[in-house]
């Protein structure tokens, strides 16, 4: 079978098409024929070697991916750690969920890692049922693909969202996707806007994906008893983080790992089922920034990596 394989540690130049084994599926396991996969920054990061848990190349590259589930021809889409994107995967069976009716492979593909990552960033933060009225959070890289995917679930939250990106073009874009306040950092301090916008008062989450100084930052825009939710480290640099910042106000730091709690299956399956319902009332619909072919994969981590992408980045793996 054809796959795109990370031949070596390195940018996108180090992706190779080849033919592969096709894989067998053990215990746990259910085989799948792969259409589409949808990229993640981590795929950038298992390439270049910064990624937890990936064993040494060569190997397949991908984590999430739409098929046809071979035993029953039922449309998943589905979320493994790596291998998806290849004409075959064998996943995690407890880790594919049914395409949603009128759901296109794409959109199928973009759907597992984004949505479970943003819903847990809520359920995280305290926010799924909310104490008080129009709670406040700021979403870094909002106009990503984790970051619509979580100002969809803000909106039907009745969440108050902040959202931060380098371009004015991508922030009117997630502006028509329910986000309130947008905020280019590229011309002006989030710190300071988050500030300013709320009357110094601050917010009651920071969904944190960047590390490096934006850590500290982030805790600064909190307001009384928040949290940071930090899931990554997008900069490349270690977080820094002055707990001085946190015992001032009464504020937390939560990490989020979807690899680790995507092993949880009751909290998969609670996930699942609020994620289905929303789904399944229209209120959910993955944002599709490109896709580009097969072959183009190194064009589409390329993308990804430079920070350009809007919304989801998505791989034809069969026509
Ligand atoms: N912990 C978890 O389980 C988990 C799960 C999914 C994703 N994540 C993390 O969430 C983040 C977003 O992932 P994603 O796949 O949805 O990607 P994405 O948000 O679609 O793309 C990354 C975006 O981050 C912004 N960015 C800011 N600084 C950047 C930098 N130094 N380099 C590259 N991009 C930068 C860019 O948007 P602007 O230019 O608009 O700022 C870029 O478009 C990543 O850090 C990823 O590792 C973690």
């Amino acid at each position: 079978m054809k796959a795109i394989v990370i031949s070596r540690l390195g940018g996108p130049e180090v992706l190779e098409i080849r033919d592969m084994a096709e894989p067998v599926a053990s215990a746990g396991q259910t085989l799948v024929h792969v259409e589409a996969g949808g990229l993640n920054f981590a795929d950038c990061m298992t390439a270049s070697g910064g990624y937890p848990g990936t064993p040494k190349p060569p190997l397949i590259a991908g984590r999430e991916f739409c098929g046809v589930r071979e035993s029953d021809g039922q449309r998943v889409m589905g979320y493994t750690q790596w291998a998806a994107f290849a004409e075959r995967v064998a996943a995690p069976s407890q880790l594919l969920w049914p395409v949603p009716l009128g759901w296109s492979t794409e959109e199928g593909a973009a759907f597992p890692v984004n949505y479970f990552t943003a819903y847990f960033a809520y359920w995280k933060s305290g926010l799924l049922t909310p104490a008080k009225k129009a709670p406040r959070v700021l979403i870094h890289a909002v106009a990503g693909g984790v970051g619509t995917a979580a100002v969809q679930i803000g909106k039907l939250l009745g969440v108050e969202m902040y959202g931060t990106s380098s371009s004015d073009d991508k922030l009117a874009r997630t502006t028509a996707l329910g986000l309130q306040q947008g905020i280019n950092y590229k011309k002006s301090d989030y710190e300071e806007a988050i500030r300013d916008l709320t009357n110094g008062e601050g917010v009651d989450a920071v969904f944190e994906m960047l590390g490096g100084e934006h850590t500290n930052k982030s805790a600064r825009c909190l307001r009384d008893f928040g949290r940071v939710i930090v899931y990554g480290s997008a900069t490349g640099e270690k977080s820094l983080l002055d707990t001085r910042l946190l015992y001032a106000k009464g504020g937390s730091v939560h990490g989020l790992w979807l690899t680790y709690l995507s092993a949880n299956r009751e909290l998969m399956s609670e996930g699942w089922r609020q994620l289905a319902l929303w789904t399944s009332r229209g209120h959910l619909r993955p944002v599709i920034g490109s896709v580009f072919p097969f072959e183009k994969a190194a064009d589409a981590y390329r993308l990804l990596s430079e920070g350009k992408s809007f919304g989801k980045v998505i791989l034809r793996i069969r026509e």
